[in-house]
């Protein structure tokens, strides 16, 4: 199957393949983090992202039994290192006659949604699952989650509709040199501009508190 994710690694113009978007591959430490991230969408989200009404107790469950090295979670961050866009690639059981598969799971805030963040996190999920030997990417959604559609389909997703749910699906090419040092490439740019909004962070509250201003805490 041919398709822009299993292929392309130049997109035209920024943010719309993913590229230049630096998106981080999280670990246990940021557990907080996404926990505030996925506490922030409200309802009508939360049902988008998790397919049902999800009350906060539940997202702490979901993100207390978050396994790192199982799974692989991804985020961007604003200026105030807050997650402004997650995706969690959760590997599915093995079966033999299926082939190696993950399903790819995603939530960007209200305020940073239309600026290519979910595109980004598509493609650092498809680029990472060729680069650990999946074969088939799955996003499972509401049908009527036309934003979500949209950017499946905009990947090369194939999608299958029933009783209000929508599969989309995406047969991968095998992880090339090129798909490695994409990917290593996005990992080092992440880390760098985590780094530099580390420090402006932290400058910040340096001349807050010098100037006597308020400050969030860090
Ligand atoms: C789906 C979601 C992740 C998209 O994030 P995003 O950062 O806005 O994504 P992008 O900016 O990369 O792309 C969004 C695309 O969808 C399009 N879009 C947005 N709303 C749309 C709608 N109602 N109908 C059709 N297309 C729509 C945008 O125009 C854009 O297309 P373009 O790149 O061709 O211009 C975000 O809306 C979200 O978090 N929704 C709630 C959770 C959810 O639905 N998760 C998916 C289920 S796992």
């Amino acid at each position: 199957m041919h398709n822009k994710l299993a292929k392309s690694h130049s997109p035209k113009r920024p943010n719309a393949g993913g590229g230049l978007v630096p998106v981080r591959e999280l670990h246990a430490g940021h557990r907080s983090t996404i926990l505030h991230h996925f506490l922030q969408l409200n309802e009508d989200d939360r049902r988008l992202r998790f397919g049902t009404h999800t009350p906060n107790e539940v997202i702490e469950r979901y993100v207390e039994g978050l396994d790192f090295n199982q799974d692989a979670i991804f985020g961007i961050f604003d200026t105030e290192l807050n997650i402004v866009g997650l995706a969690h690639l959760a590997y599915l059981p093995v079966f033999k006659s299926k082939g190696r598969a993950a399903e790819f799971g995603v939530s960007v805030l209200p305020e940073g949604r239309g600026r290519g963040l979910g595109t980004a996190l598509l493609a650092r999920a498809a680029v990472h699952s060729r680069n650990t030997r999946i074969e088939t990417l799955f996003v499972h959604c509401l049908a009527n989650n036309k934003a979500m559609m949209h950017l499946a389909q905009k990947a090369g997703m194939s999608v299958e509709y029933a009783y209000g749910d929508a599969d989309a699906y995406l047969k991968l090419l095998p992880a090339n040199s090129s798909t490695i040092v994409q990917e290593a490439a996005n990992e080092q740019w992440a880390d760098f501009d985590y780094a530099l909004k580390e420090n402006l962070k932290r400058s910040h509250h340096a001349w807050s508190w010098w100037l006597g201003q308020p400050t969030t805490a860090p």
